[in-house]
């Protein structure tokens, strides 16, 4: 991270939030921390809207006002939706479509606001994941819990967490191609549910599963991308931010982008 990049984080009380062994619990507390829909002059988009192609919408200034889904495709999610959400959790969790259900101890469905503003989207379980049934719950978790605090959303409030694979791939690996793929249905209706705001895909299996294509990450930054006219953003995965942690101010640069997107968006 630049000296001046550093001076910003710092500047604006985020420096911390981004150190993983710094307890993330009181980041609410935190009165440096502007929640998502607050105004924030100092990150406006013309500061943070990265150069380069831009894929589907060509600027935070241009997302649609409004991101729902079609009606017709996805109702707004009201309290009768929670038998479709039954459903779909003991359809992913009986799951057998793809052989990561052979070693996995329980599929992990996902997690969060169920009228969320952003929709996570990761990889796949981890470890701790697969024990406790629940996504993100290891240190990339706790990282980007963080990442999510510092933009005044959590699993609690404004954020649902989801994968592009349900089961744990045995040994941490990467999903395959197929396994994503496999998976997708479940996450198409994951996204129909919740209609968020904004997805951010965080890390290339995820940006691969919405985008439909291989996707460098390095290479999708900055752009946004479109899945069902929900505008999508890539960014790096927390796990890999844990072991290059020189990326994290890029990672910052891309949600400060994505805040002021779905702050665009309005709602
Ligand atoms: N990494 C992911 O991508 N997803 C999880 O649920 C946990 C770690
Ligand atoms: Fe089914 Fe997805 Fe689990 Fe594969 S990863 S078994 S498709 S829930």
């Amino acid at each position: 991270m630049t000296p001046q990049r550093a001076q910003l984080l710092a500047r604006m009380g985020l420096a911390p939030l981004w150190r993983l062994r710094e307890a993330p619990d009181d980041n609410a507390a935190d009165p440096a921390v502007e929640p998502e829909g607050a105004p924030d002059p100092a990150d406006s988009p013309g500061d943070v809207v990265a150069s380069g192609a831009i894929a589907a919408v060509p600027s935070a200034a241009a997302v649609p006002p409004a991101v729902a889904l079609d009606a017709a495709v996805a109702p707004v999610p009201d309290a009768e939706d929670d038998g479709a959400w039954e459903r779909l959790e003991r359809e992913i969790r009986d799951c057998t479509a793809c052989p990561l259900h052979r070693q996995r101890r329980q599929a992990v469905p996902g997690i969060g606001d169920r009228r969320p503003r952003w929709l996570v989207v990761g990889e796949g379980p981890g470890a701790e994941e697969d024990r406790r049934g629940e996504p993100f719950v290891g240190p990339a978790g706790q990282l980007l819990d963080a990442m999510l605090a510092a933009v005044g959303l959590s699993r609690q409030q404004g954020a649902f967490i989801a994968n592009s694979v349900k089961c744990r791939p045995p040994g941490n690996r990467t999903p395959e191609t197929e396994e994503i793929a496999s998976c997708f249905p479940f996450l198409r209706r994951q996204v129909r549910l919740l209609a968020p705001r904004l997805i951010v895909a965080v890390g290339r299996p995820a940006a691969q599963a919405l985008l439909n294509q291989p996707v460098r990450i390095a290479d999708a930054r900055g752009k946004t991308f479109e899945f069902e006219g929900i505008p999508v953003i890539v960014t790096y995965h927390p796990a890999y931010l844990l072991r290059n942690p020189h990326d994290k101010g890029k990672a910052w640069e891309d949600l400060c982008r994505a805040r002021a997107m779905s702050r665009a968006a309005g709602q």
